[in-house]
């Protein structure tokens, strides 16, 4: 079972997609997850205030070079018209899709409710969608929470809201804006969303293992399946989750030479998108989710953060993986 979807005129090619993470989702991680079978990935969500594009943190989030897939650039806000503005200026950048994020629980912009909190004013939600969709000629997809609260699960209205505005596809967060990460994400309302629209659905929320996603795929119907913290560390989930869909066997887990390759190409990828200091002090974070289920990976990780240069953390990430490839080696 592998459900193809397109975004407007854009093909996914496979139904396993990253989800967008602030201060994650960056060039270099979204090429990687690429690489490895994500069929699609959304940029890091940037100000939906026109005002706010040229700040530092929005020209990294906004910097594309090199990347020659489907581009999707995320933004956030309250305004319909400055968003809509947003859309346009991304567009003219060369964003082949704008994503609308309704689905951040903490968000707020120019203090002002954004992200998830906007779910509950059902009449501003259309009038941003409207804007933005009538701002751009690229597709413009949307990413939601299944509503406000337990009380009021409104994602079947706001998917509608969505389709009638022109939405090409939803991606549905299995929790309320309420839930904040709390709990266990429910697919019962994404399986109502899926089947009250015609555009594509994305199911989002908990989906760790290829099991997991042929479960809410079956559950729900969903076109595609999005994943965001299962991926931390792990940017092989996309593939071993595509291949369980497609023959309903397991991958082995990646060679741990594998993992130092890859591992090794990311730091790599990490200093040369962000330079001296930021590099090195983005690729701990990476490493530490890297290492933390491998033995004697909190130690590693300890003494990793302490390394301020590209080249120191290199060589120590390169010991680490290469004494657990001993160490496999001696053990077999
Ligand atoms: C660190 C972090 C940053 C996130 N940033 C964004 C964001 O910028 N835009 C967005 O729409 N969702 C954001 N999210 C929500 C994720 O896209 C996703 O909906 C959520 O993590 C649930 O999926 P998961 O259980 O697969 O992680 C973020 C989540 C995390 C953990």
């Amino acid at each position: 079972m592998q459900p193809s979807f397109h975004i407007g005129p854009h093909p996914i090619p496979h139904p396993v997609v990253l989800a967008p993470m602030a201060g994650i989702t960056d060039l270099p991680f979204r090429t990687l997850c690429r690489k490895l079978g994500a069929g699609y990935t959304v940029s890091e969500m940037v100000a939906g205030n026109p005002k706010l594009i040229n700040t530092r943190k929005s020209s990294l989030r906004l910097r594309h070079d090199g990347d020659e897939s489907l581009r999707a650039v995320q933004i956030v806000g309250w305004d319909p018209q400055s968003m809509a503005e947003a859309a346009r200026i991304n567009a003219d950048q060369g964003a082949g899709v704008i994503d609308i994020n309704m689905g951040c629980p903490a968000k707020k912009v120019c203090s002002k409710a954004a992200g998830s909190a906007l779910l509950k004013d059902e009449a501003l939600v259309e009038r941003i969608l409207n804007a933005v969709v009538k701002a751009v000629d690229v597709p413009v997809t949307l990413k939601i929470r299944t509503g406000w609260d337990a009380n009021q699960r409104n994602g079947v209205t706001i998917a509608r809201i969505a389709e009638q505005a022109g939405i090409q596809a939803l991606a549905v967060h299995g929790r309320t804006r309420a839930c904040a990460f709390k709990g266990l994400a429910e697919y019962d309302t994404i399986a109502q969303i899926k089947a009250a629209i015609y555009i594509p659905v994305m199911a989002n929320g908990d989906i760790s293992s290829p099991e997991k996603a042929k479960e809410v795929l079956e559950h729900t119907a969903v076109d595609g399946i999005m994943v965001g913290r299962s991926a931390l560390g792990n940017p092989w989930v996309f593939r071993a989750i595509t291949h369980y869909l497609k023959t309903g066997t397991q991958l082995p887990p990646p060679a741990l030479h594998e993992v130092k390759d890859v591992v090794l190409g990311h730091l790599q990828s990490l200093y040369d998108f962000y330079g001296d200091p930021l590099g090195p002090r983005i690729a701990r974070k990476h490493m530490g989710w890297y290492v933390e289920k491998h033995k004697g990976g909190s130690t590693f990780r300890k003494a990793f953060n302490q390394l301020e240069t590209a080249t120191q953390q290199l060589a120590s990430a390169q010991e680490f993986f290469e004494q657990l490839i001993e160490g496999e080696v001696m053990a077999a």
